[in-house]
């Protein structure tokens, strides 16, 4: 079906929201409540640019962030078309009573791109009896609790009344000179003043997010990547470009076609021990992906979030100690090395960045907790945290290399994925006549989780053959047991 009389948007054009927000919202309005049936062609950005008397420009970038939600795709050649929507519980009339006022009626609507992420819950988290091949952490049994008790109890004695009143909004600065001297372990030239201390990397991604992104602008991620990042990025109303990843990282070669075509504002990228296919990227993608940024004048996005856990070989260097003009953004975490409920994480850059972030933390947050980060500082500071890393370095590789065997055994013939040098996880793909959703529930019934591979993708149906499983948040005697039953669900889905 196409759209052919022209198109009546109405337009505010002396008021304070841009004209592609009004023409965005207005479409959005129309796709979700059915008025633009799926598969309709929309009008092409010139003819509903002439029949509204407006740019070209505006119309594209419109459809542009309508895209980024899902809402539309864009065939080149073709044209735009409306896609069907997602499932959504919220969308029911059952959750939608008409008696709710109309704003929330409208709330539905605008957020249609991403308010189905699932928010993390007990029953999410701990999921009783289930072998946890899903989670996105360390072993929880391996958290240093007593160590961490007695130091807290010890702060909270000490230093209670500063412990437990709003600290500096960049964060604590003896943790911070802590961080910096982290920092220069991995090359990095950092003071204190150049970290900003978050509520773990989530909120520094967000912040750096909200710093630079407006909706419409576009931005280059890993195909797959880290499904909140997606999900930021979503919620945030741009364009989402993927470019795919190998075992050496992002594919640089195909970057720059990607620069020129999109003209992004940013490049989210997780060079250490990928989130989810565990990809190391090379010191030569490394160096060319910082070039093609500066020449394009595009900020990176630098995650961090493992960089600690590598299990061999030689540690590549990051983009921030590649970079001499400030382009890139550094953000890490102490969620996956150490405990993720401290919720710290860090964020180094130059310029004026920095303190724009702190600005918008303050908004946010106002600041991190002291109390936890004067006690992180202090088990740092003592040199058990490079104690506990180099143990769980031992032991993580020890259930890397206990889950490849089990996949070896255990998983069809067919199934293929690398075996990663660092982090949590292993990429399994698996022959072309499975589904990795279709497993999903089965596998939870027979007490084996994963994390299914479409929501790590930007077209959700290209990760469906593939599973991220976590073999650090478990035991080799649980690895054994738990890929054993998943082969057999597999085995038996066919
Ligand atoms: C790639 C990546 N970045 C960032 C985060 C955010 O972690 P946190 O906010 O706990 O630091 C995660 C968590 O799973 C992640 O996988």
């Amino acid at each position: 079906m196409e759209v052919q009389a022209s198109m009546r948007i109405p337009l505010e054009r002396s008021g304070s929201v841009p004209l592609y927000a009004q023409i965005g919202s207005f479409l959005r309005a129309a796709i979700i409540s059915g008025k633009l049936p799926v598969q309709t062609r929309m009008p092409s950005a010139r003819r509903l640019a002439g029949d509204l008397g407006i740019s070209r420009m505006t119309v594209e970038a419109a459809y542009a962030g309508l895209e980024a939600e899902g809402l539309v795709r864009r065939e080149m050649g073709s044209g735009t078309f409306v896609m069907a929507l997602a499932p959504s519980p919220t969308r029911s009339s059952a959750e939608v009573p008409e008696s709710w006022p109309q704003w929330q009626q409208d709330l539905i609507a605008s957020c249609a791109s991403w308010h189905d992420l699932p928010v993390l819950d007990v029953s999410s988290v701990v999921g009783e009896g289930v072998i946890p091949f899903e989670s996105g952490t360390g072993d929880t049994r391996r958290f240093p609790l007593a160590d961490f008790r007695s130091i807290m109890r010890s702060v909270l004695q000490r230093e209670g009344k500063e412990a437990l009143d709003y600290g500096e909004t960049r964060g604590y600065a003896p943790l911070r000179r802590t961080i910096s001297e982290i920092l220069s372990l991995h090359g990095l030239q950092a003071g204190a003043d150049d970290v900003l201390i978050t509520s773990g990397s989530q909120q520094g991604l967000a912040l750096v997010a909200q710093l630079l992104l407006r909706p419409g602008d576009s931005v280059v991620v890993e195909r797959p990547t880290y499904a909140a990042a997606l999900a930021l990025f979503r919620a945030m109303g741009v364009r989402i470009v993927d470019v795919p990843v190998d075992r050496d990282g992002m594919r640089v070669d195909l970057l720059e076609t990607a620069l020129q075509r999109y003209h992004p504002r940013l490049i989210y990228t997780i060079p250490n021990f990928q989130n989810p296919t565990g990809a190391c990227m090379s010191t030569g993608r490394r160096r060319s992906m910082v070039a093609l940024a500066e020449r394009y004048d595009v900020a990176i996005l630098e995650d961090d979030f493992v960089g600690d856990l590598r299990y061999e070989g030689r540690a590549q260097p990051p983009l921030k100690a590649l970079d001499r003009t400030g382009g890139v953004i550094y953000v890490s975490t102490f969620s996956k090395m150490l405990m993720p409920g401290v919720r710290v994480g860090f964020v180094h850059a130059d310029g004026p960045v920095l303190k724009l972030l702190a600005g918008l933390k303050r908004l946010t947050d106002l600041a991190t907790s002291s109390a936890f980060q004067r006690t992180l500082h202090r088990y740092v500071s003592i040199g058990r945290y490079e104690a506990h890393l180099r143990r769980s370095r031992r032991v993580y590789a020890t259930r890397r290399d206990s889950m490849a065997r089990a996949l070896e055994r255990y998983f069809p013939s067919g199934s293929e994925f690398d075996l990663p040098c660092g982090g949590l996880f292993i990429w399994v793909r698996l022959p072309p006549r499975y589904a990795a959703p279709e497993l999903l529930s089965r596998a939870q019934k027979a007490g084996v989780g994963f994390a299914s591979g479409e929501e790590f993708f930007v077209e959700r149906s290209s990760g469906d053959r593939f599973l991220r499983l976590n073999f650090a948040a478990v035991t080799p005697e649980e690895i054994e047991r738990g890929i054993r039953s998943l082969g057999k669900v597999i085995a038996e889905s066919n």
